[in-house]
């Protein structure tokens, strides 16, 4: 089923994907996203195309993810939006063809990646993946991975494009990719920020004005986290904390200095290249975001 408006073709079977990158030449680039497309999607798509002669962008609101209780019937779902997105950076004329679009959609529904419904065989996430976000949603990296590992099984790309903004997921990513000898490389693009530096996220568009203003206090914490790289982690996790104690409509989850090596808190002493990362909810949205820093230089 290949159904076809101006420019983006949408798959969604898993036989067309197959088919459409068996007939490519050249080398594919997987973009595995969720959706409603925002300036962030589109930087690693962009990337993408600079890797690859074909880009296929995943659209689906993975089940398996999302626990009870979390956002998974009101994550926002906008297949045109997300067409008209994309419009832009595909160059082809005969880009309605999906034989020769560069940009291509994979929009399965869920009974096409999950006909047996959540019985299924899944990847699980090393001890790490308890941690941070998967402390706070269970079984989240569990499901993430599964259908990444899914993803990757059916349009069998040279690259995958993943995006810093979600760091412990790109960390966990790269080892399944690792763990599991999957053939495949993995970039990763630093994370994209509206003008006043809130990360930008598809959860975003759930934020009240007042909730958006305040979402900033989450880049606000870990520049001033960052801003005391020099003094080490303890003064780095105090000005952070300070930082986000500030907005009464910020509940933080999480701030922590981990080590990019293996994704776990930093000692008191360390020195050398770290994560500052950083979780909150403002109002009902759940929010994270980190900054890479190196303990011990200046920011
Ligand atoms: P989603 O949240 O839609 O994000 C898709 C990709 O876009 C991820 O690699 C994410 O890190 C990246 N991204 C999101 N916001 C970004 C920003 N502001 N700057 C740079 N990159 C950004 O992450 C997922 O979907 C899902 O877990 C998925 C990997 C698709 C598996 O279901």
């Amino acid at each position: 089923m290949i159904a076809n408006t101006p420019l983006i073709p949408v798959l969604t079977t898993i036989d067309t994907v197959r088919s459409v990158v068996r007939e490519r030449r050249g080398t594919v680039a997987l973009v595995p996203t969720m959706g409603a497309l925002h300036g962030g999607h589109l930087a690693l798509v962009e990337q993408a195309l600079n890797h690859a002669d074909t880009v296929v962008v995943s659209i689906f609101v993975n089940p398996l993810q999302f626990g009870a209780g979390e956002d998974l019937d009101t994550y926002p779902q906008k297949l045109e939006a997300d067409r008209d997105a994309l419009a832009p950076l595909q160059s082809r004329l005969d880009a309605t063809d999906p034989v020769t679009a560069r940009i291509v959609v994979f929009a399965p529904p869920v009974a096409e990646m999950y006909p047996d419904g959540q019985e299924i065989t899944r990847v699980t996430a090393p001890a790490v993946g308890a941690l941070f976000e998967g402390a706070s949603r269970p079984g989240h990296f569990d499901g993430m991975l599964t259908v990444v590992a899914k993803l990757l099984a059916i349009a069998t790309p040279h690259v995958v494009v993943f995006g810093q903004k979600d760091a412990q997921q790109v960390f966990l990513v790269e080892r399944m990719i690792r763990d599991l000898n999957i053939p495949v490389r993995v970039l990763t693009h630093p994370t994209v920020r509206d003008d006043n530096g809130l990360a930008k996220s598809s959860r975003n568009q759930n934020l009240s004005e007042g909730e958006r203003r305040s979402a900033l206090a989450l880049h606000t914490a870990l520049s001033a986290a960052a801003s005391e790289s020099l003094n080490g982690p303890p003064a780095m996790r105090a000005a952070g904390h300070n930082a986000l104690e500030q907005d009464s409509l910020v509940r933080l989850d999480y701030l922590e200095i981990v080590n990019p090596q293996d994704f776990l808190p930093v000692a008191d002493d360390h020195r050398g290249p770290a994560l500052v990362i950083v979780a909150a909810r403002v109002g009902a949205t759940r929010l994270i975001d980190n900054e890479p820093v190196v303990v011990g230089a200046p920011y």
